[in-house]
């Protein structure tokens, strides 16, 4: 397990933390997946530092994006189209994107908007991302 998987987070109290028999699943060098307490939401944590300004970091579940200093967006890898797996990064037109491996279509980084199809619908961000520490946590 690599030092940022050891370093993970739960962010739930102890109690619900029981209740939900939470379960860690490391499975990214730099991130790690956490079972949410109690809820059908996952919570996955990633140092910031892996994520450029300007550029996005590939998870297990999402594509985390950082389009200016401190702020962070999260979307998930799950292609709209027909459910490929949005799992590499290029660029468009000048704009960093997100590209689906199924059939190539890309997705602005910093937006979620499709750029270029077959997709016409944007990719899904996460519920919610908050920095916590040095870390970035993803909820969806
Ligand atoms: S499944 Fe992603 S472009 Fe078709």
């Amino acid at each position: 397990m690599s030092s940022a998987a050891q370093d993970a987070q739960f962010s739930c109290s102890r109690r619900s933390f029981l209740k939900g028999a939470a379960v860690v699943t490391a499975t990214t060098a730099a991130g790690a997946l956490l079972a949410a307490c109690g809820s059908s939401d996952e919570v996955a944590q990633v140092a910031a530092a892996e994520i450029p300004v300007g550029g996005a970091y590939i998870m297990d579940r999402w594509i985390v994006s950082q389009p200016t200093e401190g702020q962070f967006v999260a979307f998930s890898r799950v292609c709209p189209h027909a459910q490929g797996d949005i799992n590499k990064l290029g660029e468009f037109e000048g704009k960093k994107v997100a590209i689906c491996a199924k059939h190539g279509s890309e997705f602005d980084i910093t937006t979620g908007e499709v750029l270029s199809g077959p997709s016409r619908v944007g990719m899904s961000g996460a519920k919610s991302v908050a920095v916590k520490g040095d870390q970035v946590e993803i909820t969806g």
